[in-house]
């Protein structure tokens, strides 16, 4: 059982960078979440929007271990048009069952990031 581990999606790297200083302060391991598909470039950007425009479910990898192995889980991801990255929407969603605590890191406020966490986690 781990007491803490953290859970993050970075498209672009700047969420990772920050995810790596921290696990190496906390000594904690990292649920990676990956694309299936590529969002590199302009039509990348594009699909961010509309994914979350449209409030699309989109597939994800997701690397490490186990949500049911951790006591808290700290969620790191950008915001794109105002809410949560998609790919972490979809991890989320699909680990409702997590009973343990959930933290939140909200850069600059954050907008409904801290909201579609909940939503997407079904608290
Ligand atoms: C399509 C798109 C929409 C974005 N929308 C927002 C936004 O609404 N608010 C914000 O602060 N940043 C927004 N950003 C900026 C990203 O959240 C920011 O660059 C973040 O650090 C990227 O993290 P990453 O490098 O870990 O992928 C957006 C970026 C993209 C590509």
């Amino acid at each position: 059982m781990y007491n803490f581990a953290v859970a993050f999606y970075s498209r672009t790297g700047t969420t990772r960078d920050v995810v790596q200083r921290m696990a190496d302060r906390l000594d904690c391991p990292l649920i990676d979440i990956a694309d299936v598909v590529s969002r590199a470039g302009f039509w990348g950007d594009i699909r961010c929007v509309f994914d979350n425009l449209f409030w699309r479910r989109v597939p994800y990898r997701a690397s490490g271990p186990d949500v049911a192995d951790c006591n808290t889980l700290v969620v790191m991801a950008p915001v794109w048009i105002g809410h949560l990255a998609a790919p972490m929407r979809a991890f989320l969603e699909d680990h409702r069952a997590f009973q343990g605590n959930l933290a939140v890191m909200a850069a600059r406020g954050g907008y409904l990031s801290a909201e579609d966490i909940a939503m997407a986690a079904g608290r």
